[in-house]
């Protein structure tokens, strides 16, 4: 049986996830957010059209979702480009004839402050973890507009919420920029019967993370302690097929009231000031 829950309303839709893939660890088998989520809407009979940087690991992905009965075809982008998000909306309109639901899971954080952050980090963090999110909502809502719905998902994080013990100001302020950009289009595009939502994840144990736990590097094993030396009430990390089951209720009509909102995966993190229990 899945462990994803069922809406029933997801069978047959259509969904473009932007960062389909995931660090790659060998001999792994957790998943990374974006995949996850993937993973969660093919399960419900959604059909997946996704895009990554690294188109190999776009392309495992795929393979994984595909052995599961899944329908997943991937291509490769940049989603700080126009012209390739341009590309990738084309390609899956070509492919589906239609776009119900559109993910924006790309995101990475970049160590820094004001003053020892370069500009030309700051413009890379913003691009990535918000222009992104605007390129794809410029070239997608258009169709869902045509369509007369629609349901977007932007991956943001609590960075975006609350300071989280590490030096990370772009990647910070980019993250509660998307949960702004998600409010405001979300009124703008409620009367078109087109959703917009956040999920906020707090720690997971992503690909990525398990990678910095096993890293040779010392400062990639700290940044390991840090993340999950954090006082989480729950006092675990989160796994990234929690993220997946809020994204998946956000995108299915078991939230279409629901517009413009965040909801928070983070085993309570952001909910406490003290230092435990
Ligand atoms: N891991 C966590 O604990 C955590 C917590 C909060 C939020 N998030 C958010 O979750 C999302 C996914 O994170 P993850 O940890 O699963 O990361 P991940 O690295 O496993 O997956 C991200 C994918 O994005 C791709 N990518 C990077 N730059 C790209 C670009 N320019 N164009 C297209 N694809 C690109 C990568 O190749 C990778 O496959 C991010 O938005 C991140 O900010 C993660």
């Amino acid at each position: 049986m899945s462990m994803f829950p069922v809406f029933s309303d997801l069978k047959g839709k259509v969904a473009l996830v932007m960062g389909i893939g995931q660090t790659h660890v060998p001999g792994s088998d957790i998943w990374g957010n974006g995949a996850a989520m993937a993973r969660a809407l093919c399960l419900n009979g959604v059909k997946v059209f996704g895009c990554d940087l690294d188109l190999s690991a776009a392309e495992r992905t795929a393979t994984r979702l595909r052995d599961e009965g899944g329908v997943c075809d991937v291509t490769t982008a940049d989603v700080t480009s126009s012209s390739d998000v341009q590309r990738v909306v084309g390609a899956a309109m070509a492919k589906h004839k239609r776009i119900d639901i559109l993910v924006n899971n790309v995101g990475m954080t970049a160590p820094g402050n004001p003053v020892n952050m370069a500009e030309q980090v700051w413009d890379a963090q913003l691009n990535l973890n918000l222009k992104s999110v605007y390129l794809s909502c410029h070239h997608v809502l258009p169709i869902m507009d045509r369509q007369g719905s629609g349901s977007i998902v932007n991956n943001a994080s609590i960075a975006g919420v609350s300071y989280l013990g590490k030096h990370q100001v772009a990647y910070s302020t980019a993250k509660a920029a998307v949960i702004h950009f998600t409010r405001v289009t979300a009124v703008m595009y409620a009367p078109k019967n087109i959703r917009l939502n956040c999920v906020v994840p707090g720690m997971i144990l992503t690909p990525l993370v398990e990678n910095l736990g096993k890293s040779e590097r010392e400062e990639d094993r700290q940044v390991y302690r840090k993340i999950t030396e954090h006082n989480v009430p729950m006092g675990k990390l989160g796994e990234p097929e929690d993220v997946a089951n809020v994204a998946l209720f956000l995108a299915s009509d078991a939230a279409k009231y629901m517009t413009g909102q965040s909801l928070v995966v983070d085993g309570g993190l952001t909910s406490q000031t003290g230092t435990g229990q």
